[in-house]
Protein backbone atom coordinates (compact mmCIF):
# COMPACT_ATOMS: atom_id res chain seq x y z
CA UNK A 1 0.00 0.00 0.00
CA UNK A 2 1.03 3.47 -1.33
CA UNK A 3 1.83 6.56 1.25
CA UNK A 4 -0.29 9.07 -0.03
CA UNK A 5 1.96 11.49 1.78
CA UNK A 6 5.16 10.38 -0.12
CA UNK A 7 3.69 10.98 -3.24
CA UNK A 8 4.71 12.99 -6.03
CA UNK A 9 1.31 15.67 -6.39
CA UNK A 10 0.76 17.77 -8.98
CA UNK A 11 1.96 20.77 -7.07
CA UNK A 12 5.37 19.17 -7.68
CA UNK A 13 5.18 18.63 -10.78
CA UNK A 14 3.80 22.10 -11.39
CA UNK A 15 7.46 23.67 -8.86
CA UNK A 16 9.75 21.11 -10.82
CA UNK A 17 8.45 22.77 -13.88
CA UNK A 18 8.69 26.56 -12.13
CA UNK A 19 12.14 25.80 -11.03
CA UNK A 20 12.88 24.57 -14.86
CA UNK A 21 13.25 21.15 -13.40
CA UNK A 22 12.71 18.61 -16.36
CA UNK A 23 9.87 16.56 -15.84
CA UNK A 24 10.33 12.79 -17.03
CA UNK A 25 7.41 10.69 -17.72
CA UNK A 26 7.33 7.68 -18.93
CA UNK A 27 4.28 4.65 -19.43
CA UNK A 28 4.01 1.17 -17.54
CA UNK A 29 1.80 -1.04 -18.15
CA UNK A 30 2.32 -3.67 -15.08
CA UNK A 31 3.50 -4.18 -11.74
CA UNK A 32 7.31 -5.23 -12.84
CA UNK A 33 7.43 -2.27 -15.46
CA UNK A 34 6.26 -0.09 -12.42
CA UNK A 35 9.14 -1.21 -10.06
CA UNK A 36 11.42 -0.77 -12.21
CA UNK A 37 10.36 3.13 -13.11
CA UNK A 38 9.91 3.31 -9.51
CA UNK A 39 13.44 2.05 -8.63
CA UNK A 40 14.56 4.77 -11.11
CA UNK A 41 13.19 7.65 -9.25
CA UNK A 42 10.60 8.51 -12.51
CA UNK A 43 8.38 11.21 -10.67
CA UNK A 44 5.34 10.28 -13.00
CA UNK A 45 4.24 7.71 -14.90
CA UNK A 46 1.40 6.91 -17.68
CA UNK A 47 -0.95 4.10 -17.95
CA UNK A 48 -1.55 5.14 -21.44
CA UNK A 49 -4.39 3.86 -23.85
CA UNK A 50 -1.40 2.85 -25.75
CA UNK A 51 -1.45 -0.36 -23.70
CA UNK A 52 -4.03 -0.96 -26.56
CA UNK A 53 -1.25 -1.11 -29.07
CA UNK A 54 2.02 -2.14 -27.29
CA UNK A 55 0.62 -4.72 -24.39
CA UNK A 56 -2.58 -6.01 -26.01
CA UNK A 57 -1.38 -6.30 -30.02
CA UNK A 58 -4.53 -3.40 -31.17
CA UNK A 59 -3.81 -1.54 -34.29
CA UNK A 60 -5.29 1.69 -32.60
CA UNK A 61 -6.31 2.77 -29.03
CA UNK A 62 -9.96 2.78 -30.66
CA UNK A 63 -10.81 -0.96 -28.72
CA UNK A 64 -8.93 -0.07 -25.10
CA UNK A 65 -11.46 -0.57 -22.50
CA UNK A 66 -12.07 1.27 -19.06
CA UNK A 67 -11.51 -2.12 -17.42
CA UNK A 68 -8.99 -2.25 -19.60
CA UNK A 69 -7.44 1.24 -18.23
CA UNK A 70 -8.87 0.06 -14.43
CA UNK A 71 -6.69 -3.68 -14.97
CA UNK A 72 -3.68 -2.48 -15.79
CA UNK A 73 -4.23 0.83 -13.90
CA UNK A 74 -3.96 -0.77 -10.43
CA UNK A 75 -1.10 -3.22 -11.39
CA UNK A 76 0.88 -0.59 -11.91
CA UNK A 77 -0.24 1.62 -8.64
CA UNK A 78 0.89 -1.80 -6.64
CA UNK A 79 3.97 -1.25 -7.90
CA UNK A 80 4.43 2.30 -7.94
CA UNK A 81 4.55 3.81 -4.04
CA UNK A 82 5.78 7.59 -4.69
CA UNK A 83 5.62 8.05 -8.25
CA UNK A 84 2.88 10.19 -9.28
CA UNK A 85 0.12 8.07 -11.28
CA UNK A 86 -2.13 9.69 -14.39
CA UNK A 87 -4.11 6.84 -16.21
CA UNK A 88 -5.29 7.45 -19.65
CA UNK A 89 -9.37 7.89 -20.06
CA UNK A 90 -9.82 5.54 -23.04
CA UNK A 91 -12.33 6.02 -26.22
CA UNK A 92 -15.79 6.06 -25.83
CA UNK A 93 -15.37 6.69 -21.72
CA UNK A 94 -15.82 10.54 -21.85
CA UNK A 95 -16.03 12.04 -25.39
CA UNK A 96 -20.21 12.18 -25.02
CA UNK A 97 -20.44 14.31 -21.71
CA UNK A 98 -19.28 15.47 -18.19
CA UNK A 99 -21.68 12.97 -16.67
CA UNK A 100 -20.28 10.05 -18.40
CA UNK A 101 -16.63 11.58 -17.99
CA UNK A 102 -17.26 11.95 -14.17
CA UNK A 103 -18.31 8.36 -13.78
CA UNK A 104 -15.51 6.97 -15.63
CA UNK A 105 -12.85 9.06 -13.92
CA UNK A 106 -14.32 8.27 -10.45
CA UNK A 107 -14.15 4.54 -11.21
CA UNK A 108 -10.82 4.91 -12.41
CA UNK A 109 -9.94 7.15 -9.22
CA UNK A 110 -11.15 4.83 -7.14
CA UNK A 111 -10.44 1.29 -8.27
CA UNK A 112 -6.71 1.97 -9.39
CA UNK A 113 -6.00 4.46 -6.68
CA UNK A 114 -4.23 6.61 -9.39
CA UNK A 115 -3.26 10.39 -8.98
CA UNK A 116 -4.69 11.86 -11.84
CA UNK A 117 -6.25 11.02 -15.26
CA UNK A 118 -5.90 11.96 -18.90
CA UNK A 119 -8.01 13.29 -21.47
CA UNK A 120 -7.61 14.01 -25.37
CA UNK A 121 -8.93 16.81 -27.42
CA UNK A 122 -10.25 20.26 -26.64
CA UNK A 123 -13.88 20.14 -27.78
CA UNK A 124 -16.47 22.06 -26.17
CA UNK A 125 -17.49 18.73 -24.55
CA UNK A 126 -13.69 17.36 -23.12
CA UNK A 127 -13.30 21.04 -21.92
CA UNK A 128 -16.53 20.97 -19.93
CA UNK A 129 -15.82 17.58 -18.35
CA UNK A 130 -11.87 19.34 -17.52
CA UNK A 131 -13.77 21.85 -15.95
CA UNK A 132 -15.88 20.02 -13.80
CA UNK A 133 -13.50 16.89 -12.87
CA UNK A 134 -11.08 19.65 -11.62
CA UNK A 135 -14.08 21.18 -9.84
CA UNK A 136 -14.68 17.69 -7.93
CA UNK A 137 -10.97 17.45 -7.11
CA UNK A 138 -9.96 14.93 -10.04
CA UNK A 139 -6.81 16.69 -11.88
CA UNK A 140 -6.80 16.33 -15.27
CA UNK A 141 -3.82 16.08 -17.69
CA UNK A 142 -5.21 17.29 -21.21
CA UNK A 143 -3.34 16.02 -24.48
CA UNK A 144 -3.30 17.98 -27.74
CA UNK A 145 -1.44 17.81 -31.44
CA UNK A 146 -1.43 14.20 -32.24
CA UNK A 147 -4.72 12.48 -30.44
CA UNK A 148 -4.39 9.04 -30.96
CA UNK A 149 -7.91 8.42 -30.18
CA UNK A 150 -8.90 10.30 -33.35
CA UNK A 151 -6.83 8.23 -35.63
CA UNK A 152 -9.65 8.42 -38.29
CA UNK A 153 -10.56 11.92 -38.24
CA UNK A 154 -6.82 12.44 -38.47
CA UNK A 155 -6.15 10.68 -41.55
CA UNK A 156 -3.15 8.62 -39.66
CA UNK A 157 -0.09 8.87 -37.09
CA UNK A 158 0.97 12.42 -38.84
CA UNK A 159 2.15 15.52 -37.62
CA UNK A 160 -0.18 18.26 -36.44
CA UNK A 161 0.41 22.13 -36.44
CA UNK A 162 2.59 22.43 -39.99
CA UNK A 163 0.01 24.83 -40.70
CA UNK A 164 -0.56 28.55 -39.19
CA UNK A 165 -3.64 28.16 -38.75
CA UNK A 166 -3.08 24.63 -37.22
CA UNK A 167 -0.84 26.18 -35.04
CA UNK A 168 -3.17 29.03 -34.36
CA UNK A 169 -5.94 26.14 -33.07
CA UNK A 170 -3.34 24.09 -30.91
CA UNK A 171 -1.94 26.95 -29.03
CA UNK A 172 -5.96 28.33 -28.86
CA UNK A 173 -6.98 24.61 -27.21
CA UNK A 174 -4.23 24.54 -24.88
CA UNK A 175 -4.83 27.94 -23.12
CA UNK A 176 -8.59 26.63 -23.47
CA UNK A 177 -7.37 23.30 -21.86
CA UNK A 178 -5.10 25.03 -18.62
CA UNK A 179 -8.26 27.94 -18.41
CA UNK A 180 -10.54 24.72 -17.92
CA UNK A 181 -8.58 23.27 -15.35
CA UNK A 182 -5.60 20.83 -16.74
CA UNK A 183 -2.99 20.65 -14.09
CA UNK A 184 -0.42 19.58 -17.07
CA UNK A 185 -0.31 18.84 -21.26
CA UNK A 186 0.83 16.64 -23.24
CA UNK A 187 1.86 17.70 -26.70
CA UNK A 188 1.94 15.18 -29.09
CA UNK A 189 3.86 14.72 -32.55
CA UNK A 190 4.07 18.93 -33.23
CA UNK A 191 6.87 20.97 -34.28
CA UNK A 192 9.43 22.05 -31.60
CA UNK A 193 9.28 26.16 -32.54
CA UNK A 194 4.99 25.68 -31.92
CA UNK A 195 5.57 23.38 -28.47
CA UNK A 196 8.04 25.99 -27.17
CA UNK A 197 5.53 28.95 -28.29
CA UNK A 198 3.01 27.00 -25.91
CA UNK A 199 5.22 25.78 -23.08
CA UNK A 200 6.30 29.74 -23.18
CA UNK A 201 2.77 30.93 -22.90
CA UNK A 202 0.88 28.25 -20.65
CA UNK A 203 1.27 28.65 -16.70
CA UNK A 204 0.88 24.71 -16.58
CA UNK A 205 3.66 22.44 -17.66
CA UNK A 206 3.73 20.70 -20.79
CA UNK A 207 5.15 17.40 -21.37
CA UNK A 208 6.47 16.08 -24.72
CA UNK A 209 6.26 13.55 -27.61
CA UNK A 210 7.58 14.09 -30.82
CA UNK A 211 7.22 17.94 -29.68
CA UNK A 212 10.72 18.80 -29.06
CA UNK A 213 13.54 19.60 -26.16
CA UNK A 214 11.55 22.67 -24.94
CA UNK A 215 8.68 21.73 -23.52
CA UNK A 216 8.76 21.61 -19.39
CA UNK A 217 9.11 17.46 -20.07
CA UNK A 218 9.15 14.40 -22.01
CA UNK A 219 6.99 11.34 -22.07
CA UNK A 220 8.66 7.94 -23.68
CA UNK A 221 6.23 4.44 -24.17
CA UNK A 222 7.91 1.70 -22.38
CA UNK A 223 8.18 -0.73 -25.22
CA UNK A 224 9.90 2.32 -27.39
CA UNK A 225 13.07 3.11 -25.04
CA UNK A 226 13.72 -0.65 -25.22
CA UNK A 227 13.57 -1.19 -28.88
CA UNK A 228 10.41 -4.34 -28.10
CA UNK A 229 9.42 -4.14 -31.40
CA UNK A 230 11.72 -4.08 -34.36
CA UNK A 231 9.36 -3.23 -36.72
CA UNK A 232 7.62 -0.26 -35.04
CA UNK A 233 10.07 2.75 -34.52
CA UNK A 234 8.61 6.16 -33.69
CA UNK A 235 10.80 8.82 -35.05
CA UNK A 236 10.46 10.36 -31.99
CA UNK A 237 11.59 8.00 -29.81
CA UNK A 238 14.80 6.82 -28.31
CA UNK A 239 16.23 2.96 -27.84
CA UNK A 240 18.22 3.84 -24.76
CA UNK A 241 19.05 -0.25 -24.22
CA UNK A 242 18.02 -2.89 -26.84
CA UNK A 243 16.28 -5.06 -24.52
CA UNK A 244 13.81 -6.58 -27.04
CA UNK A 245 17.02 -8.48 -28.71
CA UNK A 246 18.38 -9.62 -25.14
CA UNK A 247 14.90 -11.28 -24.31
CA UNK A 248 15.47 -13.09 -27.46
CA UNK A 249 18.45 -14.74 -27.10
CA UNK A 250 17.29 -15.31 -23.27
CA UNK A 251 14.05 -17.16 -24.97
CA UNK A 252 16.29 -18.99 -27.44
CA UNK A 253 19.12 -20.24 -24.70
CA UNK A 254 16.06 -21.31 -22.86
CA UNK A 255 14.53 -23.43 -25.75
CA UNK A 256 17.82 -24.77 -26.11
CA UNK A 257 18.62 -26.02 -22.85
CA UNK A 258 15.42 -27.92 -22.46
CA UNK A 259 15.37 -29.66 -25.72
CA UNK A 260 19.02 -30.96 -24.78
CA UNK A 261 18.27 -31.88 -21.25
CA UNK A 262 20.13 -29.30 -19.61
CA UNK A 263 18.05 -27.51 -17.88
CA UNK A 264 16.60 -28.23 -15.17
CA UNK A 265 20.05 -29.26 -13.35
CA UNK A 266 20.07 -30.58 -9.80
CA UNK A 267 20.64 -27.42 -7.98
CA UNK A 268 17.41 -25.82 -9.43
CA UNK A 269 15.46 -29.10 -8.66
CA UNK A 270 14.32 -30.49 -5.42
CA UNK A 271 15.89 -33.67 -4.09
CA UNK A 272 14.43 -36.10 -1.50
CA UNK A 273 16.90 -37.40 0.90
CA UNK A 274 18.79 -40.61 0.13
CA UNK A 275 16.19 -42.69 1.74
CA UNK A 276 13.43 -41.12 0.94
CA UNK A 277 14.77 -41.10 -2.56
CA UNK A 278 15.00 -44.98 -2.51
CA UNK A 279 12.07 -45.39 -0.84
CA UNK A 280 10.22 -43.83 -4.15
CA UNK A 281 12.20 -46.10 -6.48
CA UNK A 282 11.44 -49.32 -4.56
CA UNK A 283 7.98 -48.88 -3.49
CA UNK A 284 5.90 -46.53 -6.00
CA UNK A 285 5.02 -47.97 -8.89
CA UNK A 286 5.78 -46.82 -12.47
CA UNK A 287 6.60 -47.37 -15.89
CA UNK A 288 10.42 -48.77 -16.54
CA UNK A 289 11.49 -45.16 -17.81
CA UNK A 290 10.07 -43.51 -14.70
CA UNK A 291 12.01 -46.36 -12.82
CA UNK A 292 15.33 -45.63 -14.51
CA UNK A 293 14.29 -41.45 -13.56
CA UNK A 294 14.00 -42.35 -10.23
CA UNK A 295 17.33 -44.20 -10.42
CA UNK A 296 19.17 -41.05 -12.30
CA UNK A 297 17.31 -38.93 -9.11
CA UNK A 298 18.68 -41.40 -6.74
CA UNK A 299 22.59 -41.05 -8.27
CA UNK A 300 22.22 -37.64 -8.22
CA UNK A 301 21.74 -37.61 -4.93
CA UNK A 302 24.49 -40.30 -3.64
CA UNK A 303 26.82 -38.05 -5.48
CA UNK A 304 25.87 -34.71 -3.29
CA UNK A 305 24.60 -33.07 -6.29
CA UNK A 306 21.90 -31.21 -4.41
O1 LIG B 1 -1.26 6.51 -24.32
C1 LIG B 1 -0.11 6.96 -24.25
O2 LIG B 1 0.87 6.25 -24.03
C2 LIG B 1 0.06 8.39 -24.46
C3 LIG B 1 1.45 8.91 -24.65
C4 LIG B 1 1.99 8.54 -25.96
C5 LIG B 1 1.52 10.37 -24.38
O3 LIG B 1 -0.90 9.10 -24.48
Amino acid sequence: MTNRKERVSILDLQSMSDSNQRIVMLTCYDYPSARLAERAKIPIILVGDTLGMVVLGYDSTLPVTLEDMIHHGKAVRRGALKAHVVVDLPFGSYQSDSLKAMDSAVRIMKETECDSVKLEGASDQVLDAIQKLSTAGIPVMGHIGLTPQSINALGGFKLQGRTPRDAIRLLTEAQKLEDAGAYALVLECIPTALAAKITEVLNIPTIGIGAGPYTNGQVQVWHDIFGLYEDLKPRHSRVFSSIGEEMLSAIKQYITAVETGEFPNSRESFMLSKEVTKWVKDNLPGSEQSMKHAEQVLLETERGDN
